[in-house]
Order: C-alpha cells, then structure tokens, then sequence
C-alpha cells in the first residue's frame, strides 16, 4: 500500500471506525524487500527451543494472546520492569510467574537483529513465533500466513493486563464480552481456546473454584487425579503444574473439545463453553468434524494478531525486545 494511502486508512480508522479497521495496515510478506530472512530465521530459534522444551511453544502461543489483549499486539508484554515503571505487565498476576517463552524471543530477536539491524518490531516477532510454535506444535498441520507490520508500544502496565486478560474463573457471557471488546466473536473465543490443548497449568489456576469449592461438572476420576497432584491450598511456595490435555500433552489438535465434552477439563472458562447452546454447537464441531477447528483456529488467530495494532507515528522498532528505545518517543 502506499504510503499516502496507509496514512489516509489510519486517520480514517482512527476517527471513524477503530474497531473495522483493526490491522489495516498489516501485510503478509511485509519484510520481503527489508529483511528477507526474518521469517525464517524466527522458525530456525523457535524450532530449536520446542524441540527441547514443547512447553515453550505453548508459551509462545500464549504470549501472543496475552501481548494482544493488552495495549494491543505491539510486544508490551515483554518489557522488564525499571525504576521509572516498576510494575510493567509481565509482572501482573495473569502472567506472573506463569508465562513463559522470553528466552526464545530474545534469542529470536538477536538473531534477526544480526541478520537486519533495527528493522523488524518484537510485537512481529511475537507474532511470528507463535504462529511458527504452533506451526510445530501440531506437527505442521496448522499453517498460518502471518500479516506484519506492528509496531512496537512503550506503554506497559500491570493493572492493565488484569483488567483486559480473562481469568479462569469467567463464566461463558464474561469470556464472550473480553473477547468482543477485542473485536473477536464467540466462535473466535472458542476456537482459540483450543489452546488449551497444550502445556499446562498450576494449581491455583484451578484447585480454588474447580475442586475446592462449590461443587463443579468436573468428571469425578479426572478431579481425583487432580487432587493428587496438587496440594488443597496452592500457595505461591507450593504450586505444582499439570498438563491441560492429559491425552495428547503436547500436540496442538482439537483434542480439547473432545476433553470439554468429557468434562476433563481445568478451568471454570473451559467447561463454561458447553453452558450456552450456540457455544456447545461450536464446541462439537470442533470435536467432531475433522479440519473444522484448524481452520477456524487459523482465522481467529491472525484475526487476534492484529488487535488494536500500531503503526506509524504510534510506536517504534525496539532495540532490545526488553526496554523501550531511548530518546523521545516517535509521539
Ligand atoms: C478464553 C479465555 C482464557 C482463559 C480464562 C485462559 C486462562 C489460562 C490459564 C489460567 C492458564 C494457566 C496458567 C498457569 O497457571 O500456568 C492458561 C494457559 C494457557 N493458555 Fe489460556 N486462557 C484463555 C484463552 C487462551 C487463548 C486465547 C490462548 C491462545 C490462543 C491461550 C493459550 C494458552 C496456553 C498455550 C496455555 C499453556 C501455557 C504454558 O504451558 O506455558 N489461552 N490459560
Ligand atoms: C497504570 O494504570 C492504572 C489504571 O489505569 C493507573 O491508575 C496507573 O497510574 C498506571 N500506572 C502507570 C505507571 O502508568
Ligand atoms: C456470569 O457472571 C456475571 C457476573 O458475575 C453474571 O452477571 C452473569 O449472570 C453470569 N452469566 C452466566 C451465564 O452465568
């Protein structure tokens, strides 16, 4: 797009219709002329840090949805604490000490910093590794042309990632509302969570309302197993993990839905799904028709990618995936 145009779409989009025009500027191939190997060069580190630990490749994909969701796709989610913002959004209970997947990033970013200096954004990178972990993940079945072209913010705060990021414990109309406020729909919600068909959880992402509580739909031999891996009251010091799809751990494929319906599932927001009926349907597609849930997983996935992103004057190329630039801001 030229230059005039993309200016002309974003003032347009800035005043009239933010949410249509979410990721207007976005292209696939965006670094074919400014760094041709950027691409790959992300897959050859993110293929080196899952084949020797899948569980950072389900942190991969999770950094994306929860860089996304807050401040938009625009790498916040990375940035480190310092005096001046000591409370940055990696450090807000949604991702601390949960998520995972820094290290692969950095490696990532230094590799393409090497190969094409000060030209690709961390939010991109973000972006690209969770599609190339997912890529893997499903054992390259799930193939995603990836649209770049964010920017990166310099805005990171906790209270914001709490305030955006949806806890386990929502019921099915609170995950529907997060979602919508990000512009995805219902069907995007649940075929996102399909996630959850990798890595894993800690206890206290579960134990407190699933089988502590009120009773919950949980199946009973599943919350037995539970029980015994985790202890009755998680503390910080004592919080084991366990995988969120007890069949098939480490691949992504709809094994989730299979697992809702089978009420072997963790969290509240899991099960919540087969509360509605138009989420139910979806849920049973999902598990049911082959190549349903891939295709719809795809879609939702670039769709979340390009959430609330930055471009021009809004943001900057970092550096160093961890600190914002030095010197004034571009705004
Ligand atoms: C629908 C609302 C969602 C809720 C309430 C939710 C909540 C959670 C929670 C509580 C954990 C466990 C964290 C821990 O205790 O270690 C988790 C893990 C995970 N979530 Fe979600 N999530 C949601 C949607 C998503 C989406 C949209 C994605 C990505 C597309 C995603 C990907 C993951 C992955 C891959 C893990 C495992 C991470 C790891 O092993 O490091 N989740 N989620
Ligand atoms: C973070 O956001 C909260 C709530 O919006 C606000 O009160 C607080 O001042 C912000 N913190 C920083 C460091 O900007
Ligand atoms: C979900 O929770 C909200 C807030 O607690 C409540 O108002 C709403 O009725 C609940 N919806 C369902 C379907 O349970």
């Amino acid at each position: 797009m030229a230059a005039s145009l993309r200016i002309a779409v974003a003032v347009t989009c800035a005043l009239v219709l933010a949410s249509a025009c979410q990721g207007q500027g976005l292209e696939v191939g965006y670094y074919k002329k400014s760094c041709p190997g950027v691409e790959r060069i992300v897959r050859a580190e993110v293929r080196k840090f899952v084949y020797k630990n899948a569980g950072i490749g389900a942190g991969l994909i999770r950094l994306l949805f929860h860089d996304c969701f807050v401040q938009g796709c625009d790498g916040s989610v990375l940035l480190d604490p310092t005096p001046a913002n000591p409370q940055p959004e990696k450090l807000s209970p949604p991702n601390f000490p949960s998520l995972r997947g820094f290290e692969a990033i950095d490696a990532a970013k230094d590799a393409v910093e090497n190969a094409c200096p000060g030209t690709v954004s961390c939010a991109d990178i973000v972006a690209f590794a969770a599609r190339d972990a997912a890529y893997f993940l499903s054992r390259f079945y799930v193939k995603i042309d990836m649209p770049a072209g964010r920017l990166d913010g310099r805005v990171s705060n906790a209270s914001e990632a709490l305030d955006n990021l949806p806890p386990p414990f929502f019921n099915v109309t609170e995950l529907v509302d997060t979602f919508a406020a990000k512009g995805l729909d219902a069907e995007d919600m649940v075929a996102l969570s399909g996630a959850h068909t990798v890595g894993r959880a800690h206890c206290s992402s579960f134990v407190p309302d699933r089988l502590a509580g009120a009773p919950s739909d949980i199946d009973a031999s599943f919350a037995n197993l539970l029980r015994r891996r985790c202890p009755a009251n998680p503390t910080p010091g004592n919080d084991p993990t366990v995988n969120q799809d007890f069949a098939t751990p480490n691949a992504l494929d709809n094994q989730y839905y299979k697992n809702v319906l089978a009420h072997k599932v963790l969290f509240t927001s899991d099960a919540a799904l087969l509360t509605a009926p138009e989420t139910a349907k979806m849920v049973r597609d999902n598990a049911y028709i082959p190549g349903w849930w891939e295709d719809k997983f795809k879609a939702a996935f670039v769709k979340m990618s390009r959430v609330e992103v930055k471009t021009g004057r809004q943001g900057e190329i970092r550096k160093n995936c961890r600190v914002v630039n030095h010197g004034h801001p571009h705004y």
